[in-house]
């Protein structure tokens, strides 16, 4: 089957595992109708010129220019989505007060729809740029807004994965932010899911609803047990935070006698198609449940540097089964951009790492091998976070989508230093990582379609 609906030409760069990058040096990618990645040929194939001699002249080829290479859509596996209208506000004050200064009173205006709709395009629109093709959003406890952020995504092209977030606890919310009461909470969520499933009908790149209860202080415990009930009759993701700050770990542990991970477990929020945010406190036997659940790990290295003072042992939790994924923890994590989510999690996870000195005894100051590479931060930032959430998505590879970020290393205004000709590709990928900013990302593809560009 040669008749693709479109062709692309370049060198590419994806993950295979952790410490396995792949370098596809000016291969074909050939995209079909579903916008999936059907055949991936090389210059030595026989098939390469022949297809380029078929699509040459065609306006569904493209051919990068000198100084372009395809890089994988990021996913981000945790985003506040109404945050986004106070990023960078007041990260230097606990996270308590922070949620109850700031958060729930910005959270709460999302009951008006028109000031929903500016913030949540602008974020949406702000990712897409950023090079962000999947996010796992948090909106916030009003139904239709939710729906609403589930409806941009839909629009813009992004793949969001939405939740309306739950707090039904009237003990530990505040009067104006907070669920009418359990029963509503639940019907909500019902409605919210049926609602998301009834829009992803027409909706090409996948929009997903998500049981949300924010964390285990805001919601009631019938209010958990009925999510966990809910996720299983309608078979959706689940999000929360995790074993975040220190004084949301001691809560539960008084509340219930246990970790996060255990109390999340007793409810049946733990599963498959579970993602948890931060799990700062996670201890070896929580850590074995996630990896027997299928549960996976957002990690916010920006965000936990902040609210947790925390890394991590990101490399050991990988290592035992657990699948991990950043997130950019929008607007506890300041940035939009997992480049400097990526960025962060590589140095977060050197300042954790004892043992420098392999000459020198251990100097009792982290944990050994704790460090991970720029690539295996990549991984995360794209394969690892589509393994979370069990989607053919974050790797440049057959039967993949296509979602696609273009980058330029040529851009004027962000030239990435490369003036060697024969530099090594591999130093080339590790150079656009550390130094890309959204200028110099060109074009954004999602699931064969182009979603954003920047002239
Ligand atoms: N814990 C409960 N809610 C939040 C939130 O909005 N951000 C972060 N970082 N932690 C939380
Ligand atoms: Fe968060």
């Amino acid at each position: 089957m040669l008749n693709y609906s479109h062709l692309f030409r370049g060198t590419a760069f994806s993950s295979k595992s952790p410490k396995n990058l792949s370098i596809l040096e000016d291969h074909l990618f050939c995209i079909n109708e579903d916008g999936m990645i059907e055949k991936i040929v090389a210059p030595t194939d026989e098939e390469y010129q022949l297809l380029l001699n078929m699509y040459k002249d065609k306006n569904n080829f493209h051919q990068l220019s000198e100084g372009q290479y395809f890089l994988p859509g990021f996913v981000d596996l945790h985003v506040h989505a109404p945050q986004w209208a106070q990023s960078g506000t007041a990260l230097d004050i606990p996270l308590f007060d922070w949620l109850n200064t700031y958060t729930f009173p910005i959270e709460s205006k999302f009951s008006d729809l028109v000031f929903a709709k500016e913030v949540y395009e602008d974020v949406v629109s702000t990712l897409l740029a950023n090079g962000t093709t999947t996010a796992l959003y948090f909106a916030t406890v009003h139904k239709e807004a939710s729906v609403l952020l589930a409806e941009i995504c839909a629009e813009r092209g992004q793949r969001g994965l939405v939740g309306k977030v739950v707090m039904d606890d009237p003990e530990q919310t505040p009067v104006y932010y907070r669920d009418a009461d359990t029963k509503t909470a639940l019907k909500d969520t019902e409605e919210f899911i049926l609602a998301v499933k009834e829009l992803a009908k027409s909706v090409k790149q996948g929009v997903y609803p998500v049981v949300t209860p924010r964390f285990i202080p805001s919601c009631t415990s019938e209010g958990l047990q009925g999510l966990g009930e809910l996720a299983a009759k309608h078979d959706t993701y689940i999000q929360s935070h995790c074993s975040e700050s220190d004084w949301a770990h001691h809560y539960v542990q008084q509340q219930y006698g246990k970790n996060d991970a255990f109390a999340l477990h007793d409810f049946g929020l733990l599963r498959e198609k579970s993602v948890m945010a931060h799990c700062n406190f996670l201890d070896e036997e929580d850590a074995d449940l996630f990896a027997k659940t299928g549960t996976a790990i957002s990690h916010c290295p920006i965000s936990n540097a902040y609210f947790a003072n925390s890394v991590i042992p990101i490399a050991h939790f990988h290592k035992k089964g657990i699948e991990v994924g950043l997130g950019s923890d929008i607007s506890g994590g300041f940035s939009p951009s997992l480049f400097d989510n990526i960025r962060q999690a590589v140095m977060s996870s050197r300042m954790l790492e004892d043992g420098v000195n392999p000459a020198l005894p251990a100097d009792d100051r982290g944990l050994p091998n704790a460090r991970i590479t720029v690539d295996e931060a990549f991984y995360f930032a794209t394969a690892g976070g589509g393994e979370s959430l069990s989607l053919p998505i974050g790797r440049l590879a057959e039967n993949y989508v296509w979602d696609v970020q273009v980058i330029d290393t040529l851009v004027p205004s962000a030239r990435i230093p490369l003036y060697d000709r024969n530099e090594h590709l591999h130093d080339i990928f590790q150079k656009i990582l550390y130094l890309a900013r959204p200028e110099n990302i060109r074009e954004v593809w999602v699931q064969g379609e182009k979603v954003h560009s920047r002239e």
